[in-house]
């Protein structure tokens, strides 16, 4: 089993990744500053993993853009053991404030992820899955949506993430090797089938998942459907939707891929393949938790494509990896954790 660093590990998808890593016996140090996450996700990580699994796990608070922040986080590892490999997720993600605010956003997305990277190349360690984003092929030019389409992202965020690819690409290029795997993930939704571990946004949620799941318990009173007349079938815009349990597998199958295969840069799409409407969406949830979503339908959202669906073959093929959990799973999940944790972590 391997000695791992995960950075942004407190986070939605990190939680679930580092649930599975420790799952399948890894040893794992996390480190997170809680910019957007609280360390109450890691205490019931630990919980869920079970006995012995917290051993397993040990927690650094810092912050990416700091050397030294990073070198705790590889001191915290045993000096017999040192860190193998490294999944990156922290950084920001929310594409309107990527826009107010675009220095903030390369800095931690872009300076964040260099600092890690020159952090990796000093301890020697040369393994990494980074993070990135459907984001990055912008407005599609044709669905469903394979590695191959142009880079074109429409947003800082999107700039910073296809910025980190490049430079993931750059690192192999110089120096032989590094074994990188960039993830380009689809929208990844639902919970842990505990309800234990789940999404936790601050503020108004940006996302439909989490827009929805608050107005069924009451948080929110209607969910804004943004745009009616979109050349889908219902109307509705479309997308590729995946149950973050799922999209967690998928990470442990790219590190396993990358460390036992030849150094290599991997890039794949993690979808399912299959578009869902906005009102198909919601229909599921109410189905799920047995109450209304009132919804009205306004003016399209800036910045939004019609339809954004993964082609999947590729993440197949190369990681032998694809989605298993329905909608009516990501429904159901995702309930668990709102119905339970009306206020996230912090009630
Ligand atoms: P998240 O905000 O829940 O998790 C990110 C974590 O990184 C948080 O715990 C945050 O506190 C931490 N973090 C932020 N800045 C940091 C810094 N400077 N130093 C240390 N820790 C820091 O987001 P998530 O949804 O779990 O996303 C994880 C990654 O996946 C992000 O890189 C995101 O861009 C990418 N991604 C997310 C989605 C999505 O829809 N959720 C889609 C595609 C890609
Ligand atoms: N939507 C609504 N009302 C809402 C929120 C969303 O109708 O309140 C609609 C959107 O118009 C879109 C769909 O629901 O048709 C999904 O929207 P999300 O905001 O949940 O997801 P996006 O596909 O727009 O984008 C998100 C992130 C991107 C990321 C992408 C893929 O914001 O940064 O997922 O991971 F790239």
């Amino acid at each position: 089993m391997a000695q791992l660093l995960i950075t942004g590990g407190a986070g939605f998808i990190g939680s679930h990744t580092c649930l599975v890593l420790l799952a399948a016996g890894h040893h794992l140090v996390v480190i997170d500053n809680y910019d957007n996450s609280s360390p109450e996700s890691l205490r019931r990580v630990a919980e869920l993993a079970g006995p012995g699994a917290s051993g397993r796990l040990a927690v650094v608070e810092g912050d990416i853009r700091n050397a030294a922040d990073l070198e705790r986080a590889f001191a915290a590892a045993p000096a017999d053991q040192p860190i193998e490999g490294v999944i990156h997720f922290a950084g920001l993600k929310a594409v309107g404030e990527s826009v107010r605010d675009p220095l903030r956003y390369w800095d931690v997305n872009l300076s964040g992820s260099r600092q890690l990277l020159a952090s990796m190349q000093a301890h020697g360690c040369r393994t990494i899955v980074f993070s990135s984003s459907c984001t990055v092929y912008g407005l599609p030019e044709t669905v469903p949506i394979r590695e191959t389409a142009p880079i074109q992202p429409i947003n800082p965020y999107g700039h910073s993430k296809a910025a980190v690819e490049q430079l993931l690409a750059d690192l192999a290029t110089s120096e032989q090797g590094w074994r990188i795997a960039r993830l380009r993930y689809f929208n990844p939704v639902g919970a842990h089938p505990s309800g234990r571990i789940g999404e936790d946004p601050s503020g108004i949620p940006n996302n439909l998942f989490p827009f929805v799941s608050q107005v069924a318990v009451g948080r929110r009173e209607r969910l804004q459907v943004f745009g009616g007349d979109w050349p889908t079938p219902d109307g509705s815009g479309v997308r590729d939707y995946i149950h973050v349990m799922d999209l967690a597998e998928g990470h442990q199958a790219a590190l396993d891929k990358l460390m036992k295969e030849a150094p290599q840069l991997l890039t794949v799409n993690l979808g399912s393949g299959r578009g869902l409407s906005v009102l198909e969406v919601v229909r599921a949830f109410e189905s799920t938790c047995g109450r209304p979503i009132p919804y009205t339908i306004v003016e399209r959202r800036p910045g939004d494509a019609a339809i954004t669906v993964a082609d999947p073959a590729l993440a197949s093929e190369r990681l032998g990896w694809r989605t298993r959990r329905s909608l009516a799973e990501m429904c159901r999940d995702g309930w668990a954790w709102q119905n339970a944790n009306p206020t996230g972590y912090g009630g």
